[in-house]
């Protein structure tokens, strides 16, 4: 890997990871990703902003010495999840005389994590800052941009938010800043779903914060580095807004068909009534691309067939991560067929309970469906049109 300059005295010496396909065992990577270290080099003193995966701990030493750097006298660290912090002891030891800068909560997690010893640390504040000489830094303490310990670090003369997880997105490219931008949108959008949406709530206020900042770059340790900020932050107060659109989603499995027709004739329903439709086969949709979907669609309907005597577990899995990610969804609903045992509606509604929607009567049948279930099923497209039309998305 090489060191790359961002600007005078600022310096990405991250390292990427082409190969990685998984995060923490959960999120398919399928353009792999990046941990994004930062070195900033003031008149006086010396920060390391973030560090990187354990496995490419070699990678982030070599940039380093690469470099010229003999000493560090910062490590700052954002985020306390081993992706970020996972080579900060290799670091330390390293650089005997570096002082690990984060808050209290990230301290505490750091010390259990990493059994990073606590004189190690110097603890900040919100809104504190750091004199490098010539360059400052600021730190905003923002819980819960994916963990509660997580911050975000601004350095006030060059303008540049260190952002670590937020405004990121898993991709290992070699363009340092970002170069098409409905790539790194779609990527970031996902990355917002995947990561992001469960704290929308207090991500909204986060977004104003930043936006109020002098910005010249927004540096996530994720993907490539945003010089135009404006257009991840649009984006991130759009997917953190009320606004939904006018989309269904229905993530389904079919044993044996009949679900599948369902599946299709409201889907044609859907759509003869104007409404856009995103049918997920689970037996093979990548669960990231399902999240992507649910950023904000206005309606999701679960369709299941009926394993023994409940849903079936891949749309118990889809089901829970996405009450998990608590979407902004408005309307749910379950459609399905069942040979002896008819609870699998019950189950996928109880299981929604993170999730803050209406719920529409589903339409579940024994067996094959017939004329009677296709006529529920246009019920259902009509009582989603009615919906949709109340919320103004037609
Ligand atoms: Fe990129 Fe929450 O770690």
């Amino acid at each position: 890997m090489v060191s790359r300059l961002i600007s005078p005295g600022i310096y990405w010496v991250g390292a990427l990871d082409f190969d990685r396909r998984i995060f923490d065992e959960l999120i398919p990577l399928p353009e792999g990703t990046s941990y994004n270290a930062y070195l900033v080099r003031g008149s006086e003193k010396t920060a390391l902003i973030d560090t990187v995966d354990p496995a490419k701990e070699f990678e982030l030493i070599s940039n380093i010495v690469k470099l010229g750097v003999e000493r560090i006298d910062y490590i700052v660290i954002n985020h306390a999840e081993q992706d970020h912090s996972g080579s900060l002891p290799m670091i330390l030891e390293f650089f005997p005389d570096a002082v690990v800068v984060t808050n209290e909560k990230c301290r505490d997690l750091l010390v259990a994590l990493l059994h990073v010893p606590e004189d190690r640390f110097r603890v900040i504040r919100d809104g504190e800052t750091l004199s490098l000489g010539n360059r400052t830094l600021e730190f905003l303490i923002t819980p819960w941009t994916h963990w509660p310990e997580t911050q975000l670090t601004y350095l006030r003369e060059d303008k540049i938010l260190f952002s670590c997880d937020l405004f990121g997105y898993h991709y290992a490219g070699s363009e340092l800043f970002v170069a098409d931008t409905a790539q790194a949108y779609r990527l970031a959008k996902r990355y917002y779903a995947e990561i992001m949406m469960p704290f929308r709530g207090s991500i909204k206020g986060y977004v104003e914060r930043v936006k109020a900042l002098p910005l010249a770059m927004i540096a996530p340790s994720h993907g490539s580095i945003h010089r135009s900020p404006g257009f991840i932050l649009d984006a991130y107060a759009d997917w953190v807004s009320d606004s939904v659109k006018n989309e269904v989603v229905i993530p389904y499995i079919s044993m044996h068909g009949s679900t599948q027709k369902m599946v299709e004739h409201l889907t044609e329903a859907l759509i003869a009534r104007g409404i856009n439709v995103r049918p997920f086969n689970l037996t093979h949709t990548d669960i990231g691309d399902l999240a992507l979907a649910l950023v904000d669609t206005a309606t999701i309907v679960v369709a299941t067939p009926t394993v023994l005597f409940g849903p079936h577990p891949q749309v118990v899995y889809a089901t829970y991560l996405a009450n998990m990610l608590k979407p902004k969804v408005r309307f749910a609903s379950v459609i399905g067929s069942f040979g002896w045992g008819g609870k699998a509606a019950d189950t996928i509604v109880k299981m929604l309970d993170h999730v803050q929607v209406e719920v529409l009567e589903p339409v579940i049948v024994k067996g094959q469906p017939d004329e009677a279930t296709l006529q529920a099923l246009n019920r259902l497209a009509d009582e989603i049109l009615k919906k949709h039309k109340e919320i103004n998305l037609l």
